[in-house]
C-alpha cells in the first residue's frame, strides 16, 4: 500500500463557489472523495493550500514518503519556477491536473512551468479528471 500525494493550490478551497461556469459545482471534499475511490487500497494525501510556500513543503514531504503526486497547481502553474524545482527534486510520478481546459482560455494561462516536470498533464475533464490522474499513478505504482 502506497501513498499518493494529491496537491491543491490556490483558491481551491473556493470550488463550487467560484467561477461555477468554469470550475462546476463540485466542492474540493467532494474532490477528495473522487480520489480515495480511484485510489483503491492506497493512501491519499489530499491536501490544499493558498500559500505557495506550503505546497512547496509537501512536495519535500512528498519525497520522503509519497509514492506519487498529482497536483493541481491552479494559479502557482502559470508562475512558479519555485513548484517546478520542487518537484524536480521528487523522484516519483507526477501528473498535472486542471479542471478547466487551460488552452481555450487567457494566452497566459497557456504556459505552465510544473509541465516541465508532469510525467502527464490533464486539462478541461473537469474534477473527473483527479480520478482520471489518481488511476493512472495507481496504475504505475501496482
Ligand atoms: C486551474 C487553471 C488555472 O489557470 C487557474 O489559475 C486555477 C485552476 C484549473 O484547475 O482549471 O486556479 O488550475
Amino acid at each position: 500500500m502506497s501513498l499518493i500525494y494529491v496537491l491543491n493550490g490556490p483558491n481551491l478551497n473556493l470550488l463550487g463557489q467560484r467561477q461555477p461556469e468554469i470550475y462546476g459545482g463540485t466542492t474540493l471534499s467532494d474532490v477528495e472523495d473522487l480520489c480515495r475511490d480511484a485510489a483503491g487500497p492506497h493512501k491519499i494525501r489530499f491536501l490544499q493550500s493558498n500559500w505557495e510556500g506550503q505546497i512547496i513543503d509537501w512536495i519535500h514531504e512528498a519525497r520522503q514518503d509519497g509514492a506519487a503526486i498529482v497536483i493541481n497547481p491552479a494559479a502557482l502553474t502559470h508562475t512558479s519556477v519555485a513548484v517546478l524545482d520542487a518537484l524536480n527534486a521528487f523522484d516519483g510520478p507526477v501528473i498535472e491536473i486542471h479542471i478547466s481546459q487551460v488552452h481555450k482560455r487567457e494566452a497566459f494561462r497557456h504556459h505552465s512551468y510544473v509541465s516541465m516536470r508532469a510525467d502527464g498533464v490533464i486539462a478541461g475533464l473537469g474534477v473527473r479528471g483527479y480520478a482520471a490522474a489518481v488511476r493512472h499513478v495507481v496504475s504505475l505504482i501496482d
